[in-house]
């Protein structure tokens, strides 16, 4: 085992209008992370984080829902160079297999942050590095985030 920084129980409660301070401080703690699967029951809030976390990294491209796309790719400047997020929505995946077909195992192999929505669709293929997120909602405007690897 090696020496590495685990989180474990760490949470948020946001509104809409808290949403980008949440993800900030997200970035922040999980600065080294570069997977991220965003667990939680449909319309809680999984793309709209994701937009959020795109919006502080102030990625050029118009972000969309992926709805259509299972693969999306946002590009951003940071120190003065230009990097990728990817955001993949599995939801209309079956499987590991289909999964590996549609190129998201060459995303999460890549070394560029990926932003995964529904990954219980396919949960073999992603590392032991991954960070689990779950949303859930506490009221029509309120929402749970907690992080864990479990
Ligand atoms: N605090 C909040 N954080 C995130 N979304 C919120 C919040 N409050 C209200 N909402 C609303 O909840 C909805 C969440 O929809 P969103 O598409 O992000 O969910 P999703 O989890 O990605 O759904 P799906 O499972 O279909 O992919 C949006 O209409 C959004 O405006
Ligand atoms: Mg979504």
């Amino acid at each position: 085992m090696g020496i590495g920084v685990y989180f474990c129980n760490m949470e948020w409660i946001f509104k809409h209008n808290q949403i980008h301070q949440t993800a900030a401080q997200l970035w922040k703690i999980a600065a080294n992370t570069r997977i991220f699967a965003f667990h939680g029951a449909m319309g809680t809030g999984k793309t709209t984080f994701i937009h959020a976390l795109c919006d502080v990294k102030q990625v050029k491209d118009v972000v969309g829902s992926p709805t259509f796309s299972i693969i999306n790719e946002y590009v951003y400047t940071e120190n003065g160079m230009e990097k990728k997020i990817f955001h993949i929505d599995l939801y209309r995946l079956k499987d590991e297999e289909e999964a590996m077909q549609a190129g998201v195992g060459d995303c999460l192999t890549s070394g560029h942050i990926c932003l995964v929505e529904w990954p219980e669709k396919a949960p073999d293929i992603f590392p032991d590095n991954t960070i689990h997120l779950f949303i859930g909602m506490v009221d029509t405007k309120t929402r749970h985030l907690k992080i864990s690897n479990i």
